[in-house]
């Protein structure tokens, strides 16, 4: 079933949502321009000649050498953004409010001061109801859940030719059968979720969740120069439906339309799927906070991959989807305490991944941090996949296609899940 969007019944109104948005990114983006002394002279000395340096559309630089909001809102444009244009021609949000209403700037000034305009007649009772849409007959799955460690050294390897290396080829051979089981089992989309470390997020903001809308995904430079990896291809429209749907279910996820990829998202791509030309189908990053305390949940993690289910069987297109986890296992990469590895501790993690995921979520932060070292908080994020598998919403429990533990790579246990929805 789509997302349905009652708010765009309200007489006189438009809702800025993601569709919007991704139609406004330009226009929007433009108006931001403005917010710079030297641009606005720019733009009033020769409009036409700033507005061809923007990749709008004819309609989209008409309605802004016209000033008319309408058009330019029904072109994508968002009023807080397009006050920009408005604010450069000297305009107040009263002048530009009045301007969208057919009045003259008088008579909305008269009704304002008489008390504004009367809701009366101007609701969604007085519009005809419509119909609700008939269910799609077919919808997007989730078929398995991928977890796997990211290891920077790990891509190191991988794009030097070093997976045979004495050092390498155990690790790198508990990865042989999952690059013929992706052969065999390629996805439409992958939900990939890893964690950004210090890349497309600085100190500056620290978004606990965040979502990648946009339609590709450029590999970032951590300091070794970006991975010969080739670029992420995202699904901006599958996307922005994930979003929608999982903040209407109040997870509260930052939408990020422009933001670089790291070793979190790409190395596990390297280890499922070689060194393609292309990765072989769309991806959507999923980035989770877990470099700054407060870190969210194994709970919350895990109640996020639930709804995320849902939010993925919403969706009208009937995709292959899986769930990637990755990051951690133990792994300590500072102190007097680097280099910690609990083997024992990873592989009762996993055990319990497996059977019993509902206990698992309850673990503390303390109890990661403690026995798996201060960055095995990563493997909070491997419950947002297990949590969209299908036996927690009442299915039967998921196939345990291929699991794998190995130390070391680097500082960290490598461990590695493959479940399937049966
Ligand atoms: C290492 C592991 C990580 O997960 C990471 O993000 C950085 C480094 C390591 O083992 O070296
Ligand atoms: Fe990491």
């Amino acid at each position: 079933m789509a997302l349905k969007k009652p708010y765009e019944k309200v007489p006189g109104t438009r809702i800025f949502d993601a569709e919007r948005s991704r139609q406004g990114y330009h226009l929007n983006m433009f108006c931001m321009s403005l917010m710079k002394a030297e641009n606005r002279e720019r733009f009033l000395a020769d409009q036409r000649a700033y507005l061809d340096e923007w990749p709008l559309s004819e309609e989209q630089k008409q309605g802004v050498i016209d000033l008319d909001l309408n058009a330019l809102m029904d072109t994508g444009g968002n009023i807080y953004f397009l006050a920009k244009i408005g604010a450069t021609h000297g305009l107040s949000f009263q002048q530009m409010a009045g301007s969208m209403t057919g009045m003259t700037e008088e008579a909305y000034r008269a009704m304002m001061i008489a008390g504004g305009r009367s809701p009366e007649g101007v609701r969604l009772r007085d519009v005809a109801p419509t119909p609700e849409p008939s269910p799609s007959p077919t919808h997007a799955k989730v078929t398995a859940s991928v977890f796997t460690s990211h290891v920077p050294a790990v891509g190191a390897a991988i794009d030097h030719g070093k997976t045979e290396e004495p050092y390498w080829k155990p690790m790198f051979d508990g990865y042989e059968f999952s690059k013929q089981w992706m052969k065999e089992n390629t996805p439409d989309v992958i939900f990939l979720v890893y964690n950004d470390h210090a890349t497309a997020f600085d100190l500056s903001m620290i978004p606990t969740f965040t979502i990648g809308t946009a339609a590709r995904f450029e590999p970032a430079d951590e300091g070794y120069g970006p991975r010969p990896v080739p670029v992420v291809e995202g699904d901006p429209v599958f996307a922005s439906h994930l979003a929608q749907s999982l903040i209407q279910e109040d997870f509260d996820l930052t939408i990020c339309n422009d933001m670089k990829v790291d070793h979190g998202l790409t190395v596990p791509l390297s280890l499922m799927f070689g060194q393609p030309q292309e990765w072989p189908c769309k991806i959507i990053p999923f980035a989770v906070n877990v470099v700054q305390y407060p870190v969210p949940s194994g709970r919350r993690c895990f109640a996020l991959g639930q709804a995320l289910r849902r939010a993925i069987e919403s969706y009208d297109v009937p995709l292959n989807v899986q769930v990637w986890g990755t990051g951690g296992m133990s792994h300590q990469l500072q102190g007097p305490r680097a280099g910690l590895v609990n083997r024992a501790w990873d592989n009762a993690w996993l055990d319990k991944l497996i059977a019993d995921p509902a206990g698992l979520s309850q673990m503390p932060h303390l109890e990661y941090v403690d026995e798996a070292g201060s960055e095995g908080i990563e493997l909070v994020m491997w419950l947002i996949g297990r949590g969209a598998m299908s036996d927690l919403d009442g299915g039967p429990a998921p196939k345990v296609t291929h699991r794998f533990y190995h130390v070391p790579a680097s500082n960290t246990g490598v461990g590695h899940l493959i479940l399937e929805n049966q």
